[in-house]
């Protein structure tokens, strides 16, 4: 009876939040894996023929117009603080390296991640050193764990954390633009992510600081960065004298008020992991808070869950972001695992239909080496529009292998 229930409520959810409610699609995770190692494969190659091997260029993109002109290999941009995607293409070939364990890949891994160690002896260009040096980095620590991979995530931690203001309560996100803006002390919402590094540093060598400030840099994010019915601005301003919030604003959202998809999923994103490593209720029922409005809104600004790149963005054309439902859907699938089994149910099916629509309408197949199209990056300043992002490819892959693991009876702790 109690299973009855149960599956009656699974279904009862899944109409609730479905975009196309009554039509649920099945996701095939290892169609789906084969594939992402297949197009790995085929970039690699391109890498390798397109000017030899530099494991200073990282992948970053295809634009639509690449694919016009049929150009489909990887835009890459150098290994520097100030290209911030830069991890996320050794942290595919992690994932991948671990899907397939073929060797070749592993060397790949290791030689693209070792362009990015010198930024543990850098000072802070900005936020980003948690995506560059913990997707790198990071998932290599859990892969082919080293001394020397650890010492490299302590020291980037450390200078992560010099960006850290005690009166406010955040790490300053864009030094840049402190006085480009005139804002103060400025923190976007992505910055949440960054945090990842700093607990997982502490936990393995560095100081107990780390820790501290990751927690103070979620609450004061908590209290300041979001609307009342959960959805965020992408950037909180600050005052450093008070430590007071000033304002919130967009940068790579549609307007001041409203809700940028990738921002969101940041936010989604980053309080199920704070919730992880701090095991405190407030976040995980904040977890569940920014989730709810992303997974309510859905429907309205989506025909296939994927969102719009900005749920108020009016326009009958604008472009769909991909990437913001592969940063979702693993999200989901980590978060499905700390609620309640009704609530778990409710997370774990709209992941699979995530994941089911990207494998089935957003797959770049042989059209590029991406694993998926249909991303945008910033559409404001009109860049990275409909296009193939490094970013969602490596959720992507994620979300894959969580959801592989939790068919397998295994729970998604970590970054997988
Ligand atoms: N600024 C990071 C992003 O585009 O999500």
């Amino acid at each position: 009876m109690k299973k009855i229930r149960k599956g009656l409520w699974g279904l009862l959810c899944a109409a609730l939040v479905c975009p196309v409610a009554g039509q649920a699609q099945r996701v095939d995770v290892e169609r789906d894996l084969a594939y992402c190692h297949r197009q790995v494969a085929r970039a690699l190659d391109g890498l390798k023929e397109n000017g030899g091997w530099d494991y200073t260029q990282m992948p970053r993109n295809i634009l639509a117009e690449d694919l016009q002109q049929g150009r489909t290999e990887w835009n890459c941009r150098p290994a520097t603080p100030e290209e911030w995607c830069g991890g996320f293409w050794p942290g595919i070939l992690w994932y991948d390296y671990e899907y397939s364990g073929e060797a070749y890949v592993g060397r790949q891994a290791r030689n693209y991640t070792a362009s990015l160690g010198y930024l543990a002896d850098r000072d802070p260009y900005d936020h980003d050193l948690g995506f560059l040096v913990y997707c790198s980095f990071g998932n290599g620590m859990r892969i082919d764990p080293s001394a020397a991979y650890r010492d490299i995530i302590v020291g980037t931690a450390g200078q992560l954390a010099r960006l850290f203001n005690p009166r406010v309560g955040t790490i300053l996100s864009w030094p840049r633009e402190v006085e480009k803006q005139g804002w103060p002390h400025n923190t976007i919402m992505d910055n949440m992510m960054n945090l990842e590094m700093l607990f997982w540093a502490s936990r393995n060598g560095g100081s107990q600081d780390l820790y501290d400030i990751a927690v103070r840099h979620a609450e004061t994010t908590m209290e300041h960065h979001f609307r009342e019915d959960g959805s965020c601005y992408h950037v909180a301003v600050y005052d450093t004298i008070t430590g007071g919030f000033i304002k919130g604003v967009t940068h790579q959202g549609y307007s001041d008020r409203s809700m940028w998809a990738r921002g969101q999923s940041w936010a989604i994103y980053g309080y199920t992991m704070v919730y992880r490593e701090t095991r405190d209720p407030r976040f995980l029922a904040f977890a569940q808070k920014v989730t709810d409005i992303y997974l309510k809104r859905l429907p309205e600004r989506s025909d296939d869950w994927v969102p719009l790149w900005d749920f108020d963005d009016p326009s009958p054309s604008a472009p769909k972001d991909a990437s913001a439902a592969c940063v979702v859907a693993s999200a989901l699938l980590e978060l499905s695992g700390y609620v309640s089994p009704e609530k778990g149910t409710q997370y774990r099916e709209a992941a699979e239909q995530m994941l089911a629509s990207l494998g089935k309408n957003y797959q770049s197949g042989d059209r590029c080496v991406s694993f998926l199209l249909h991303s945008t990056g910033h559409h404001p300043a009109g860049s990275e529009i409909d296009a193939s992002i490094v970013y969602a490819d490596y959720y992507y892959y994620e979300a894959l292998l969580r959801l592989r693991r939790l068919q397998q009876g295994r729970p998604v702790l970590g970054i997988y």
